[in-house]
């Protein structure tokens, strides 16, 4: 049986079921260019250092590019018996080029060999993440400078609570996506260290230059434990964590977007393009987007949580386990692309209601803090205010009008220290004002931040 790396010492050949259960090629095969990578930085080591020579060196590079254009061109031909993407592209290079394919895989084993595809690759992802994850900070941001002097009604509980500016609260997820770049940047660092060297586990005989190699490849550094450089996965597990708060924070935009266009709040629209109709009601315009988020947030969590279980029961070093370490990880980082993609451009569909936002936070009286606080300005405990004002809410929800539109006779009936200035006080855009301190939603403030986040996305 050829077709086997490790035939001579099997009697059988391999079960057809086991063959099919234990292949990961058909999902694999999307590390080919960092495996092909990898194995060029070995080549190039190897020789550097005279265990190959460099007719050989010259032959795998050649067998390699012609791999890479028959992959590139879809005229590959995977093989299931050859298990996994590296074995299928080893054997071919041997089919291209001889020997000198036989003598790639000297001092090195498949299980560095993975552990380095997987870096990798994953580097690659964190970096085009990064950049989709600048891509809709900017339409968060953009979307907050169109609507600093938006009033929203600011929730707690789901109840109006005070007043904010629409643009205050675009940028709370702008805060949010910058974090999460930053954990993307931090991950990365620990991503981008070498195992190759490593060998199976316990490194090799050959005087390798592992840090050639991992300069080569562009790596931070190798790797100093083999047996830990080739049994873990904690990186691929702290970029699922990385990527399941990312997808957090979209769901909590989804459920606000979702929220903010049903008819009960009517705070927003979403552009036709990005929303989907009813086969039956035909009335029904639905924020399949948003929902869509939602839920597939539910799956990123699930791989995250399917990566860190696979790990816990391994002893060290190398098990199969690990290969199953491949498809969690790349549809976690399938998911978050898209939709990370689909919000940057859908935030730019979004169109505000302002209106519909002001009606809502005069209905809920959003300023009776800022009646207390006025008490207080005029002697008053803060606790003794806060009583006051409540009688007077209780009062203008009896009468069905907002605290504004009590006369000054039946405020100062509840503290006769109120003067006619109370209803600047009372207005939205008079709460929204008076908060201006560091990190509050005056739009003195807001447009300080957009202007601070506009300089660090530039
Ligand atoms: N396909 C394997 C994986 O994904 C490659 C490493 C296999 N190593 C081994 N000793 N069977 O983990």
């Amino acid at each position: 049986n050829k077709s086997q790396a490790w035939s001579a010492l099997f009697s059988e050949p391999m079960s057809d079921l086991v063959k099919r259960y234990t292949s990961s090629v058909f999902f694999d095969k999307r590390l080919w260019l960092a495996d092909i990578t990898g194995s060029l930085a070995h080549a190039d080591m190897l020789c550097h250092q005279g265990i190959i020579n460099a007719a050989d060196h010259a032959s795998i590079q050649s067998g390699m590019a012609t791999i890479r254009s028959e992959i590139e061109a879809g005229h590959f031909e995977w093989k299931l018996d050859l298990e996994d993407v590296h074995l299928n592209i080893e054997a071919r290079l041997t089919q291209l080029v001889g020997d000198a394919g036989k003598r790639l895989h000297t001092g090195r084993s498949r299980n560095d060999q993975v552990a380095t595809d997987v870096r990798l690759w994953l580097r690659g992802e964190i970096d085009l993440i990064g950049g989709l994850l600048t891509d809709l900070q900017k339409a968060l941001l953009a979307l907050a400078d169109k609507n600093v002097d938006v009033i929203l009604p600011g929730f707690t509980h789901l109840q109006v609570a005070q007043p904010v500016s629409f643009g205050h609260h675009m940028l709370a997820y702008v805060e949010m996506f910058s974090r999460d770049a930053e954990r993307m940047q931090d991950v990365r660092r620990r991503v981008n260290r070498l195992p190759l060297g490593a060998a199976a586990l316990a490194g090799t005989s050959y005087p390798l230059d592992r840090e050639r190699v991992a300069q080569t490849l562009g790596m931070e550094g190798v790797c100093q434990n083999s047996l830990d450089a080739v049994s873990d996965r904690d990186f691929a597990i702290e970029f699922t964590a990385a990527a399941s708060l990312a997808m957090v924070h979209i769901s909590r935009l989804s459920e606000e977007l979702i929220l903010w266009m049903s008819q009960s709040f009517g705070f927003i629209d979403i552009a036709d393009r990005f929303c989907t109709g009813s086969s039956i009601m035909p009335q029904k315009k639905n924020p399949d987007v948003p929902e869509l988020a939602r839920g597939k947030t539910g799956r990123v969590v699930g791989h995250l949580m399917g990566l860190i279980t696979l790990m816990k029961g391994q002893p060290l070093a190398y098990n199969k386990d690990n290969q199953e370490d491949k498809e969690p990880l790349f549809d976690t980082v399938d998911t978050l692309k898209d939709t990370l993609r689909i919000f940057a451009e859908m935030v730019g569909g979004i169109t505000v209601k302002p209106e519909a936002m002001e009606r809502a936070a005069r209905r809920g009286y959003a300023t009776a803090t800022d009646l207390a606080d006025y008490m207080v300005k005029k002697g008053l405990a803060f606790r003794d205010a806060h009583e006051v004002v409540a009688h007077a809410v209780k009062t203008a929800i009896a009468k069905g009008v907002d605290l504004s539109e009590l006369s000054l006779a039946e405020l100062q009936a509840f503290n006769p220290q109120i003067e006619a200035d109370v209803f600047e006080v009372l207005s939205l855009r008079g709460s929204l004002n008076a908060r201006n301190i560091l990190g509050g939603t005056a739009p003195a403030q807001v447009r300080l931040q957009i202007a601070r986040h506009t300089a660090r996305l530039a």
